[in-house]
């Protein structure tokens, strides 16, 4: 293996069910009977965790609608208390966990996600969003706000957090058992926060980690987005379906990293894949299939037709799609953002059915084929600048990640670009960011 090789972060993407396809709890080579029973996700942690994953990404959606009965993703137990759980169940692996900043409470985001990091011995991470789904916002009895709002709390949310991170002073814990001191409170802070959206006041009574606090990480995509995480986060999972997309976000940020102070390399895009891995191409897309319903499908035919400008009928669905439809698309910046992914596909001469077994009309893009071809797609994503690691989706755990653990993961250690084994104990060390403790100076 090349020495000193920059190296690729990955992180396994969990929602709550035994894979992200929404359909992965019908997948017939699995037994899945005992939901909501832990014993999948801490089986797909300990898996990640011997592929050297260097951390597990939550989303949380924490209310549903009736309508989303299909739609496995959007139910589930809280992400913090399977992440606790996990934490129980491995020694190295990360966790990142989504909660919203637009319904919590602040106080309670401190203290469970510092709770969460003492408990893991400093692997734990808070994925910082803002959160634009009016369903959990209702559940919470709170009113959506415009995004310039949203991100004006996200501000003083994710500052009054650091604050009270840091009011346990670093060596205030003595545990001395001769002088019958447990810890010495003139080392713990007393604060008081009052800011235009949040207000605390008081201390938070935990320890540090061996990493000091949780890290902090940010989803989304918008200016203001960006924004925020070149200012707080350290690694943002990010929606974008081409390289030039990946390296347009993945610069920005390193830029507003610069102008808030910061060491660019501090701070990690993440981009999100979705591997379809089978013996042939063929076969990873026809394993695929399985999980596109068929009102899904007739949407993508609809949607991949819509972003063509031509309007597909069922005639059209075994037949590769006409090599002069795809030269007339004209790409504007109001295009779909997965335009070049679909034309890329079709030129390859797939019939629409399989171009729609791509997944080329995704949340995420998909990297289709053998192992040796999902490394060659990582590989070109990370060496072109289209993001620093990826957060990886696999249909199935039981099924689709032993196989990138096995089979992916050794093709992309041999080629220097994905460490052999973690660095260090903590999360922050397995990232290559340092040690913080409360709020940083310059912010205080
Ligand atoms: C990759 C990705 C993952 C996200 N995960 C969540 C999530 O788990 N829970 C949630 O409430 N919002 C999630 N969001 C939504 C963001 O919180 C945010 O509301 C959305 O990106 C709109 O942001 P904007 O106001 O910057 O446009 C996610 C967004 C992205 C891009």
């Amino acid at each position: 293996m090349a020495e000193n090789k920059k190296q690729m972060m990955l992180g396994l993407a969990m929602f709550g069910v035994p894979g992200l396809s929404f359909k992965s709890w019908s997948d017939p080579k699995i037994n899945f009977e005992k939901y909501p029973d832990l014993s999948y996700d801490i089986k797909a942690a300990q898996l990640a965790e011997k592929g050297k994953f260097q951390f597990m990404f939550f989303g949380d959606f924490p209310a549903t609608k009736e309508t989303d009965n299909a739609n496995a993703q959007s139910m589930g137990v809280d992400p913090l208390l399977i992440a606790t759980v996990i934490a129980h169940n491995t020694k190295h692996i990360g966790m990142a966990i989504t909660k919203a900043t637009s319904w919590n409470s602040v106080y309670e985001i401190a203290r469970q996600f510092k709770s969460l990091d003492a408990i893991s011995n400093g692997r734990a991470a808070w994925n910082a969003v803002t959160g634009a789904n009016g369903v959990s916002a209702s559940a919470y009895g709170v009113k959506l706000s415009p995004s310039f709002d949203r991100y004006g709390k996200a501000y003083e949310f994710t500052e009054a957090v650091q604050t009270l991170w840091g009011t346990w002073g670093e060596d205030a814990l003595k545990l001395d058992k001769e002088n019958k001191v447990f810890a010495d409170y003139d080392e713990v802070e007393s604060v008081s926060i009052k800011g235009k959206y949040v207000e605390s006041t008081g201390t938070l009574p935990i320890p540090p980690s061996k990493q000091g606090q949780p890290v902090i990480f940010h989803s989304g995509g918008s200016g203001n987005s960006i924004a925020y995480a070149g200012k707080y986060a350290n690694a943002m999972i990010g929606e974008v379906w081409t390289i030039e997309q990946g390296r347009e976000t993945r610069n920005a940020l390193r830029q507003t990293a610069v102008e808030n102070g910061r060491d660019p390399d501090e701070i990690k895009f993440i981009a999100g894949v979705m591997p379809l891995i089978g013996d042939t191409k063929k076969d990873a897309l026809e394993r695929h299939s399985q999980f596109i319903d068929e009102q899904t499908f007739y949407q993508r035919v609809a949607q991949i037709g819509y972003a063509l400008g031509v309007q597909f009928t069922m005639a059209d669905i075994d037949k590769p799609i006409d090599p002069e439809i795809l030269d007339n698309v004209v790409v504007t910046p109001y295009s779909d953002p997965r335009i070049e992914n679909i034309i890329k596909v079709a030129r390859e001469g797939w019939t629409l059915r399989y171009v729609i077994y791509h997944s080329v009309i995704d949340y995420h893009p998909a990297a289709v084929g053998t192992a040796e071809d999902i490394a060659d797609y990582l590989t070109e994503w990370f060496e072109q600048g289209g993001a620093d690691g990826f957060w990886v989706m696999p249909n199935v755990y039981e099924v689709d990640l032993p196989r990138f653990v096995d089979e992916v993961v050794p093709i992309l250690q041999e080629r220097g670009i994905f460490h052999e084994d973690y660095e260090g104990d903590t999360l922050r060390e397995n990232f290559g960011i340092p040690y913080q403790y409360g709020l940083k100076k310059e912010e205080k």
